[in-house]
């Protein structure tokens, strides 16, 4: 990811950042089967849900994931910390099942949501791909 790359990821991230309930409300939405992972979320009304502190406090921990992973592209002194979160986040999500595939369409669901609510030149959305391509990459080392 070049300087200009990592920019236009932080641009579109803080526009989208605070929207963090309909994010995961979306991801949901196109995904039921991403939800039944979470045996606090599994078979309750997505309506409902959204409404509850204990979505609230999940949702702020994937979108504090992203922000701080976002923050810490471009410098190479940051590389071992990006690389230990990620490490770390693969290693909770394997235990509880989440599977690669399951990872893919999360960020399909990220991204269609970014589509639709932020401005993505070609440019911007290769950027977001290159971000996720080398977070996946890490992750899918630990399966
Ligand atoms: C927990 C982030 C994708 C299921 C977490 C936590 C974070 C996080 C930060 C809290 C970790 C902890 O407790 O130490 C992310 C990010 C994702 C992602 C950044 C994508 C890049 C997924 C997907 C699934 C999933 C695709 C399911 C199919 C879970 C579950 C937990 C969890 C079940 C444990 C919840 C609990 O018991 O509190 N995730 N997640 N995550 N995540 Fe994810």
């Amino acid at each position: 990811l070049d300087e200009e790359e990592i920019a236009s990821i932080k641009r579109t991230w803080n526009e989208v950042k605070s929207k963090e309930i309909e994010i995961l409300y979306h991801i949901f939405k196109d995904h039921p089967d991403i939800m039944s992972k979470f045996p606090q979320f599994s078979g309750k009304e997505l309506e409902e849900l959204k409404r509850t502190s204990q979505f609230g406090i999940h949702v702020t921990r994937i979108v504090s994931f992203f922000s701080h992973y976002i923050l810490l592209l471009g410098r190479e002194s940051s590389k071992p910390c990006l690389r230990t979160i990620t490490n770390d986040m693969a290693e909770v999500h394997k235990t509880r099942g989440v599977t690669k595939d399951d990872f893919n369409k999360f960020k399909d669901s990220i991204f269609k949501y970014l589509k639709d609510h932020v401005e993505m030149d070609k440019k911007v959305i290769h950027a977001w791909n290159d971000c996720f391509d080398s977070m996946y990459y890490v992750i899918f080392s630990n399966y």
